[in-house]
Formats: structure tokens, sequence, C-alpha cells
């Protein structure tokens, strides 16, 4: 690999130049006897601390672990000769929400659905509503097959402006609305969701619209509720939910659309056949039947959550109301000098997001421990630095 391309790898995913890293913390000899998984769990590959992209730093519960293991003997079978099926999550799903299995489809990590949703919906004369910056794979998509792009932008606390969505909507083929949104972390409470979807469709009735809440389950604003039921009852309209996050699957790939049937046929018929792993379906249907463990984890990343906030509040340093697993920063500086700072002390950050870069960091919440370490880190590298007028008018 050239050296460019595993400079932007590190960049991109916080992936080092020379090794692994330790996921399933706490667990890392669940493999009973295995040396290497203690040695690695003690090498200082360790002790490097990956906040970079959002992702649950526990990994899947032990009853998630034990579905896994459990499943090994269809490890050679294909998903429909398998006991665990798409078929089956499918109607985990759809009885967890009351839905029937026509309102339901899977995808290999939400990002599958959110790209086949432009694929499905878009075209060269039906354009995709986002905003921007918001979780790049709808907009990646558009390009690749030439669909117009329509970008929103935020207000003043860096909530998306829903006025602008709706306006945006007229003649489109589909409005992507991440709530809470990747990178800025603000969501939108329950009245402001259901009038914007009341406002596309008045405007574009045509239009399909699709609520991505992969960080569902770490808000904790009252004001939020889930556009599930909104979905199920309103026509070109559906959610997009991730077993990545919260659920610690990140690595499994495992996510699921839901909403109106008409829309979700429509979208399945993108789908890759057998696209999710006989081991990954047992998974996702152990984590599904698991609240308690989800609840478990919400808790623990609002509390780490607040520490940080404080501890960067501490250095001066504020950011937007985070509702999710990450923080949107103001740091006063280059996103690229600080990330490449924090780097050198083993801490690795998120990466660019124009056009905040010149100003804001994404810094995504790992455990208590890995926080602890690393503001300790955040105050020497930001305890030396200054603003420039440029970098205050964010560079553009
Ligand atoms: C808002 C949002 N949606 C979707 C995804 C895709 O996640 P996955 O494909 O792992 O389900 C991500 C990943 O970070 C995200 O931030």
């Amino acid at each position: 690999m050239s050296l460019t391309r595993r400079r932007w790898l590190e960049d991109a995913f916080g992936v080092p130049r020379d090794g692994g890293w330790i996921a399933a913390r706490g667990r890392e000899a669940w493999r009973a006897g295995d040396v290497a998984a203690a040695q690695a769990a003690a090498s200082p590959a360790a002790r490097r601390i990956r906040i970079s992209s959002n992702e649950n730093p526990l990994g899947p519960g032990a009853h998630v672990i034990s579905a896994i293991t459990g499943a090994f003997g269809d490890a050679s079978r294909y998903p429909p000769n398998a006991t665990r099926r798409e078929g089956t999550l499918i109607a985990a799903l759809a009885k967890t929400y009351g839905a029937s299995d026509a309102h339901v489809t899977l995808g290999a990590g939400s990002g599958e659905l959110l790209a086949n949703a432009v694929r499905a919906f878009t075209s060269p004369s039906r354009p995709l509503v986002t905003a921007w910056p918001s979780f790049e794979a709808p907009k990646e998509t558009a390009l690749k097959i030439g669909t117009p792009v329509r970008e929103v932008g935020f207000d003043a606390g860096l909530k998306i402006d829903l006025a602008k969505m709706a306006e945006a909507a007229k003649g489109a083929g589909l409005v992507f609305f991440c709530n809470p949104n990747n990178p800025t972390a603000t969501v939108h409470g329950k009245t402001a969701v259901v009038d914007l979807v009341k406002a596309v469709r008045q405007a574009s009735p045509d239009t399909v619209i699709l609520l991505d809440e992969a960080y569902h389950d770490y808000v904790t604003d009252p004001a939020y509720e889930t556009a599930v039921p909104l979905a199920l009852s309103t026509p070109n309209v559906f959610v997009a939910r991730t077993f990545s996050k919260a659920h610690g699957m990140a690595g499994l790939r495992a996510g699921y659309a839901i909403g109106d049937p008409r829309a979700i046929a429509a979208l399945a018929a993108y789908k890759m056949p057998n696209g999710l792993g006989t081991l990954t379906l047992a998974a996702a249907e152990a984590s599904l039947a698991n609240t308690a463990h989800i609840a478990a984890e919400r808790a623990r990343n609002t509390e780490v959550r607040a520490f940080t906030v404080k501890a960067f509040a501490d250095l001066g340093v504020s950011g937007t109301d985070s509702q999710s697993n990450f923080l949107f920063l103001n740091i006063k500086r280059p996103a690229a000098a600080f990330r490449d700072a924090c780097r050198a002390a083993g801490v690795f950050v998120g990466r660019d997001f124009p056009p905040f870069e010149m100003q804001y960091c994404r810094v995504s919440i790992g455990t208590q421990d890995e926080m602890t370490r690393a503001v300790a880190v955040f105050r020497t590298v930001l305890g030396g630095a200054t603003t420039t007028s440029r970098q205050q008018q964010g560079g553009r």
C-alpha cells in the first residue's frame, strides 16, 4: 500500500499504520486460554484510543457473543439453509414494532440501505436532498449515478434547517434526513419531524423520505421520539436503523429499514441476496431481544459524554448539543492540525467535515478510561495553540 493511501486511511478511519486495535474491552480473553488475545490486550496498540468512527467501544454484549458461538454450526450453510435466516430477523423486527414482515427489509449495515435508497428513488431528473455535512453515503451514491444533489444548511445551533429541507424537496426523488445528524450530533424533536414530513408531502407527494436513526439509542432529549410509527402510517416514508452503534456490531454488518411497504419493496429490489451472514443474523436477533443491555449502553454513553463535554468546557471549548455518541466541537483551529497532534499522542479523532473543517472537530465517546486519558492529551494539544483570524472565519 502506498504511503499516501495509508495516510488517507489513517485520517479517514483512524487506522494506525503499524498495528491493530482491541475491541470488546474487558472480554479480550473470551476465547478461553487464548494467549495471543491476552498479549494483544497488554500491547502498546491496546493503549491507543480510537474515537474517530462513532463506534461502541465495548463491542457487543456477552449474550451476543454466545449467540455467535452458538450459531457456528451454521457457518458452512447459506443463510436460507440455516437456523437463523434473514426472514427470522425480519419477523423479529416486525414483532418488535407491531408491524408486518412487508414493512421491513435488511441491509449489510444501514449504509447499504442508504445507498440503495438513492438508486431506487433518485435519477438525473429526480434529485437527492440532504443536509450537508451529513452522513456521506447518500450523496456519494448520488454523485456516482449522476443524480443531482440539493444541499441544505443549518441554523445557529447547527440543527438541520428543516424549512429549507422542505423547500428543496419539491420534485426531488429522495429526502435524506439524518436525526440525530452525523457529524453535527444535533437532533430534532418529534413535532419538528412530523411537521417536516407533512411539509414535504404537501410540496412533493411523490418524494420518498428516508429518516436515518442510526444514533437513536443515544438520544436523551425528551422532545425526541423515533419516527418509526410515523413511517408505518405514512406513504413514501421509511426509517433506517443500524446494529453498528449502540448494539456494538459495526464489524458484523447489519441494518434495517422499516416503514411504508411500497417504499420498502422498492428498496428491497436492490438488496444484495444473502448479504447478511448466518453469524450476523444470530447476533442481531440476540441483541434486539436484550433491551436492558441497550438501555445500559445509553446510560454509560450519557455519563461519559457529560464527563467529556465538561472536560472540554474546562479547556474553553464548547460544541453543539450532542444527542449521540460523539461531540462536534468548535476547537477554533483546523481539525487537521488538532487531529495530527492528538494522533502523535495515540489518540485518533474524527476526519474533516467541510465546510466546518477549519474550526470544528468530531470526537467520538470511548470508555470512561479512554476519555480520561484522551482528555489529558486534549489538554496538552489545546493548551498551547492560538486562534488566527483566518481560522475564526472558518477559512471559506
Ligand atoms: C448517520 C449514519 N447512518 C448510517 C451509517 C452507516 O452505518 P452502518 O452501515 O454501519 O449501519 C452511519 C455510520 O457511521 C451513520 O453515521
